[in-house]
C-alpha cells in the first residue's frame, strides 16, 4: 500500500490571537491519535527562510512597501515548502505552520494596501498551485490580540508596532479570505480561554479527518 500523504494545517490570525499557543496544543493531539506531526512557522521555517524572516521582522516599520515585502515572504515560503512542508508530507509526517500564504495576502495586501491581483501573480510564480489542506483562523479584536502580545513580549516586532487601523484592515482581510474558500478555511473564535478554543479546533479537525478518540 503506498503510504499516505500528511495533511497540512495552518493557524491564520493577528498579533496575539493565540497562533503559537494552539498550533502546540494541536500538535498534542495529534500525537495523541497517533500521527506524527512537525511544528513550524513563517516567516521561517528552514535555514534560509530564517535568514530572510530577519529582514521582514525587524527594523522600520516602513523599510519595504507592500509587493517587496510580499515578495520576500514568498522567497522564504518556496524555500520553507521545499525543505522542510513538502519532504514531510511525501513521508506521511503532518505539518503545522504557524503562518502561512494567508497572512501574505492579508498584511501586504489587505492591511498594507499590496495590489491582490500582483500578490497572487507572485504567489502563483513561487509555490504554484500549492495551498493548506485546512486553515484555522483565529479571529480576535486587535486591541485584545495586541494586548495579549504586549503582555508576553519584551519588544514589539516591526508588525506588532504597525498601528491599530492596518490591524483592522488586517482582521477584515482574514476574514474576506475565509468567506471565500470556505472549504479550507475554517473561522474560529480565538476570544475565548486557550482550553476552550483548543476543544473547537480539535473538533474541527477530527471532524474533517474523521480521527476518533476526545483527548
Ligand atoms: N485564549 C487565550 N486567552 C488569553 N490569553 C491567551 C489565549 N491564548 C493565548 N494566550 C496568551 O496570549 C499571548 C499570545 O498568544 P500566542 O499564542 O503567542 O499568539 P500568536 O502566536 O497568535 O501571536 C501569549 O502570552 C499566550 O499565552
Ligand atoms: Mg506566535
Amino acid at each position: 500500500m503506498p503510504l499516505a500523504r500528511g495533511r497540512f494545517i495552518t493557524l491564520e490570525g493577528g498579533e496575539g490571537a493565540g497562533k503559537s499557543t494552539q498550533t502546540r496544543r494541536l500538535q498534542e493531539r495529534l500525537q495523541s491519535a497517533g500521527h506524527e506531526v512537525v511544528v513550524t512557522r513563517e516567516p521561517g521555517g528552514s535555514e534560509g527562510a530564517e535568514e530572510v524572516r530577519n529582514l521582514l521582522v525587524s527594523g522600520s516599520v516602513d523599510r519595504w512597501d507592500a509587493v517587496s515585502e510580499a515578495m520576500l515572504h514568498f522567497v522564504a515560503r518556496r524555500d520553507h515548502l521545499l525543505r522542510l512542508i513538502e519532504p514531510a508530507l511525501a513521508k506521511g509526517i503532518w505539518v503545522i505552520s504557524d503562518r502561512f500564504t494567508d497572512s501574505t495576502i492579508a498584511y501586504q495586501g489587505y492591511g498594507q494596501g499590496g495590489d491582490l491581483t500582483v500578490l497572487d501573480a507572485v504567489r502563483r510564480i513561487a509555490i504554484g498551485d500549492f495551498d493548506p489542506d485546512m486553515t484555522l483562523l483565529l479571529d480576535l479584536a486587535p486591541e485584545d490580540g495586541l494586548a495579549r502580545a504586549a503582555s508576553r513580549d519584551n519588544e514589539a516586532s516591526r508588525y506588532d508596532r504597525m498601528g491599530l487601523a492596518m490591524h483592522e484592515r488586517l482582521r477584515a482581510g482574514f476574514l474576506a479570505l475565509a468567506a471565500a474558500q470556505p472549504e479550507r478555511i475554517a473561522v474560529v473564535d480565538a476570544s475565548s480561554a486557550e482550553d476552550d478554543v483548543a476543544d473547537r479546533i480539535w473538533a474541527l479537525v477530527r471532524e474533517r479527518y474523521g480521527l476518533s478518540g476526545s483527548t
